[in-house]
């Protein structure tokens, strides 16, 4: 039974969701601890392979460090061509959600979102900057959870790109109530809010939390700022 649930997620309104990229991988059991001090309610995990994009982080063993280590939902977005060929290992390495790129998989984004889901898993399709949001709207009927990037994927600490928002927003608009919205890149203090007023669900942030000193205290910022409505009321 995986541990995501979009229903919890959606009713708790937006959340934001620690991208482990850059924490201190000398110590996972400490950053965990830090992260579920400062109830974080999923974890996003950045899979990169070199080939799709200009970086390699880690993969399964890295993920099923993690899994060991929390129960926390874990949110696994792959950054890596041809991903059917490991979906099953990422799935038994602990995944709950797995999110494949769009421009990754192109015709076969829907027999990878099938295979996602035989498995038991949550599904997740992914567009770059660069990709319309047309190229996933046929995915709608599958996917738990539409990631709409906020920076070409691939490194950490980039710029917020604004055509963001006029996506989620379409995606909102199209998508069932049931999926999820997230953005992930370059989301910080003064690019949150706009992103959860266009729609956005799912907030992962990386540099913003793992730039402070204080995990609790940036989250809980970040929180505060996320959840302000255009009236101005929390
Ligand atoms: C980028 C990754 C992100 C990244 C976000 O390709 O998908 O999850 O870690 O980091 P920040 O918040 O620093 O942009
Ligand atoms: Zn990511």
């Amino acid at each position: 039974m995986s541990r995501w649930n979009s229903t919890q997620l959606k009713a708790n309104g937006p959340a934001i969701l620690p991208s482990i990229l850059q924490c201190d991988f000398t110590n996972l059991e400490r950053e965990v601890q830090r992260l579920e001090a400062a109830d974080a309610i999923a974890l996003h995990l950045d899979v990169m392979d070199g080939s799709f994009v200009p970086n390699i982080t880690y993969g399964m063993p890295i993920v099923e460090a993690f899994r060991k280590l929390t129960d926390l939902p874990l949110d696994v977005h792959l950054m890596i061509e041809k991903p059917a060929r490991y979906i099953r290992q990422f799935y038994e390495a602990g995944a709950d959600l797995i999110c494949i790129h769009q421009e990754a998989t192109g015709s076969e984004t829907r027999a990878v979102l099938e295979q996602i889901k035989a498995l038991g898993a949550s599904t997740g399709v992914a567009i770059n900057p660069d990709t319309p949001t047309d190229a996933i709207e046929e995915y709608l009927d599958i996917v738990d959870l539409v990631l709409i990037m906020s920076v070409n994927a691939g490194f950490g600490g980039q710029k917020f790109n604004p055509s963001a928002l006029d996506k989620i927003k379409r995606i909102r608009e199209q998508a069932p109530s049931h999926v999820l919205i997230e953005v992930d890149g370059g989301v910080n203090a003064e690019t949150i809010n706009p992103c959860t007023e266009a729609g956005a669900d799912l907030l992962v942030v990386g540099s913003a939390i793992f730039g402070e000193e204080d995990y609790a205290n940036a989250m809980s910022q970040l929180n505060q700022l996320a959840e302000i409505t255009s009236d101005g009321l929390l």
